[in-house]
């Protein structure tokens, strides 16, 4: 069974078929609309979600296909004290596929191990977002015609910004690309991240500066200062409003420069910025839709498989990131990768 858990789950034809067939489904909608009639997808949101519960949601809407959707645990047996483990094995049952959202590191790792329809990572914590990889890959091949040699700077909390970990990863199997990652010391990228830039040997820079850098680049990647992973309220507080956009830095932008953003903004974009042909923002958001449908057809094109053996549950617990999902759902096996948890990517040492 196929699982969308990283975008290294896809090899580059793959997602280069991916986007071909977005750009299909963009130019034909309605050669689409019946080729999930009868399929149902499970919507698992643990985690707030605008964006990319819609944009899923309509996705699977648009292929004829059917939704069913948890968007409040509170409202779900999840409130009685469901494991995660009880509440997938339950729902492969019901769906042709899985989209979860959830704030534990590695969830939707964890929750493959116990479906028998492909799942999908709609965001786990602070770690990965593939699906928002997919839509800012997409609105750069569009926008700017192609990827690779890429100079892109990522600005603001690059420390506990998902969307931001999956980007360069992923940025990373396109030549040439370059990184400028702009943020405070303290909320600068994670160590794991760190080393797999290394050991990739990209070319990378960490800075603080805004409006020294934008000159350079081709693309800037803003984000919202994440406050709800902040353990500490007033280490958030510290660091809110750290970078703002705004018309008057653009100046010193290029004429091509491409302003990309996940969403939601708070503050780090001034609203006179939406008006700026560069601002490519909402267009952005508005293709995840249409590379979500792409990735819909894709893990639906699989025949169903009996559950995956349970085996290992209830071992210790090697890993000691609060945030990972083993600190929450105390039964799943200690993976190893690399010498580190498989789930969440922290080494096991620390
Ligand atoms: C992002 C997320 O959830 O990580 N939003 C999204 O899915 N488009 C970014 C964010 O919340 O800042």
């Amino acid at each position: 069974m196929r699982h969308f858990i990283d975008f290294s789950d896809l090899t580059m034809p793959e997602w280069e078929e991916l986007y071909r067939r977005c750009e299909d489904i963009l130019a034909h909608p309605e050669d689409y609309r019946d080729v999930a009639r009868g399929r149902a997808m499970g919507s698992l949101f643990y985690e707030p979600s605008t964006r990319t519960s819609f944009s899923f949601q309509a996705a699977m809407l648009r292929l004829g296909g059917g939704v069913f959707a948890m968007s409040d645990p509170g409202v779900t047996s999840v409130a009685k004290g469901e494991s995660l483990k009880d509440t997938v094995i339950m729902c492969s049952g019901y769906a042709d596929v899985i989209v979860i959202r959830h704030p534990g590191e590695g969830a939707a790792l964890a929750a493959s191990r116990y479906s028998r329809v492909p799942v999908v990572n709609a965001g786990d914590g602070g770690h990965l977002h593939p699906t928002q990889t997919l839509t800012d890959l997409a609105a750069i091949s569009r926008l700017r015609g192609h990827v690779p040699g890429l100079r892109i700077g990522f600005c603001g909390d690059l420390k506990h910004g998902r969307t931001v970990h999956s980007l360069i990863r992923a940025l990373s199997a396109f030549p040439g690309c370059s990184f400028f990652l702009i943020s405070p010391r303290e909320l600068a990228i994670p160590g794991y991240l760190r080393d797999f830039l290394g050991r990739s040997g990209q070319r990378y820079a960490e800075v603080t500066s805004l409006e020294d850098t934008l000159p350079e680049l081709d693309a800037l990647y803003m984000t919202r200062v994440q406050r709800e992973r902040f353990a500490d309220p007033a280490e958030y507080e510290r660091h809110k409003g750290v970078y703002v956009l705004t018309g008057d830095k653009l100046r010193a932008a290029r004429r091509e420069l491409l302003i990309l953003h996940p969403l939601p903004r708070v503050d780090e974009i001034s609203p006179e910025v939406d008006g700026d042909p560069r601002a490519a923002y909402f267009e952005q958001a508005r293709l995840g839709m249409y590379i979500r449908m792409a990735l819909l057809m894709r893990l639906l094109d699989q025949p169903p498989s009996p559950l995956p053996p349970l085996t290992g549950e209830g071992g210790p617990r090697l890993c000691r990131n609060p945030n990972c999902i083993t600190a929450r759902e105390r039964y799943l096996p200690a993976l190893e990768a690399h010498g580190a948890c498989a789930y969440c990517e922290r080494p096991f040492a620390l």
